[in-house]
């Protein structure tokens, strides 16, 4: 038991299934210690106003029911970078030493920062700027932090996009259709290639795999002529049209989001096959979802390692699984690059062994 600490938590970054897991485990490991945990809400926002907007966490709330709900209790934001806030009129500005100056104010000997690549760096600048005793947790359903073998999150939005491949499948036998499910990721195709093997896909784009239209359509057609009802294609978010541009949604208030690639293949694909095509984007669904068996663990996994961080004194960390073993890293590293899918690498290869078309041949 060390003395009696004040830990701050925050959730940032686009929500998942399992951050809910995440508090709870944090927060009865913290109990533990005979340690208070302070939730801070929607991220950075939370800490952008004087006082602060943060609240005690009790453990008598933390029962198995917060654990079994999606998104976050606390609130999150993709678009509160701190030390470039767009303002009223969207210019960008600093407000990094607020957002630290508001920190101190809550007393806190340490903070844990669940998020994603984006906002596990933006954390651990503020946390240098600011000499704060930072933890950093990974989350993200696009499963893209190269440290960690399995972020929060992710598994279950594998387990969402199978699941809509299952779901696929019977309509389009009943109608003869090619059914395109244009999964989310980002810049990696982890949720594509993953859900797709485990879903039934024929074919499955990923943005690390260039490919040629004639490669897809060929596959589909051999499948028609050797008697098959149906075909599955999965292709994630950022794959790139035929001119090799990303397909963006542009938002009001300017953001633009990865989105629409799923229509202009069915576009392509109903010219040059002739079957019937249908398009699904499964979008948020992939976040929003309960968390599945798999997240619940790796959540309290790395919940309760994060607390055990502290304990001995050990910051500018960020928790990770690697090889059955929940490990840490230096936080500079995780956040170094993005980890896409290796296309040497053993699912690429059972894709491959399954006869299912990446497009490039
Ligand atoms: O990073 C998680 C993610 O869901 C990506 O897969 C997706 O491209 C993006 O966030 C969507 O962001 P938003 O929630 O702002 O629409």
């Amino acid at each position: 038991m060390g003395d009696k600490k004040r830990i701050g938590i925050l959730t940032s970054g686009g929500d998942c299934a399992g951050l809910n897991a995440l508090l709870r485990a944090v927060v009865h490991r913290a109990a533990g210690y005979g340690w208070e945990v302070y939730g801070i809400a929607e991220g950075t926002l939370g800490l952008m106003e004087s006082p602060p907007r943060a609240e005690l966490l009790d453990p008598a709330t933390f029962d198995g029911t917060i654990m079994r709900r999606g998104g976050t209790i606390l609130g999150t934001t993709n678009t509160g970078n701190p030390f470039a806030f767009p303002q009223l009129d969207g210019d960008p500005i600093d407000r990094s030493e607020e957002v630290i100056a508001n920190y101190r104010s809550l007393g806190l000997d340490a903070l844990i920062g669940i998020g994603g690549d984006g906002s596990l760096a933006i954390l651990n600048r503020l946390a240098k700027q600011g000499g704060i005793n930072f933890v950093g947790v990974p989350k993200t359903i696009d499963n893209d932090i190269g440290v960690t073998e399995i972020s929060v999150g992710y598994d279950t939005a594998v387990a969402v996009a199978t699941e809509a491949l299952d779901r696929l499948q019977p309509t389009a036998a009943s109608h003869r259709r090619v059914m395109i499910l244009e999964v989310m990721g980002r810049d990696a195709g982890h949720i594509a290639l993953n859900a797709g093997i485990a879903g039934g896909a024929d074919v499955i784009l990923i943005p690390e795999i260039p490919y040629r239209m004639e490669h897809v359509v060929r596959k589909i057609r051999g499948l028609y002529d050797s008697g098959r009802n149906f075909a599955l294609v999965v292709v994630a978010e950022a794959v790139p049209n035929e001119s090799g541009n990303r397909i963006v949604q542009k938002y009001a208030g300017g953001q633009s989001r990865y989105g629409g690639v799923g229509h202009f293949l069915g576009d392509r694909l109903a010219e040059t096959t002739h079957a019937e095509i249908r398009v699904t984007v499964l979008g948020h669904v992939q976040r929003g979802a309960a968390p599945n068996a798999r997240d619940r663990l790796m959540a309290s996994v790395f919940g309760v390692h994060a607390v055990d961080l502290i304990e001995k004194g050990q910051f500018g960390r960020v928790v990770a699984w690697r090889d059955r073993h929940v490990v840490d890293f230096d936080i500079d590293d995780a956040v170094a690059a993005p980890a896409v899918v290796d296309i040497d690498g053993p699912i690429v290869r059972t894709a491959r062994g399954l006869g299912i078309c990446l497009g490039d041949q």
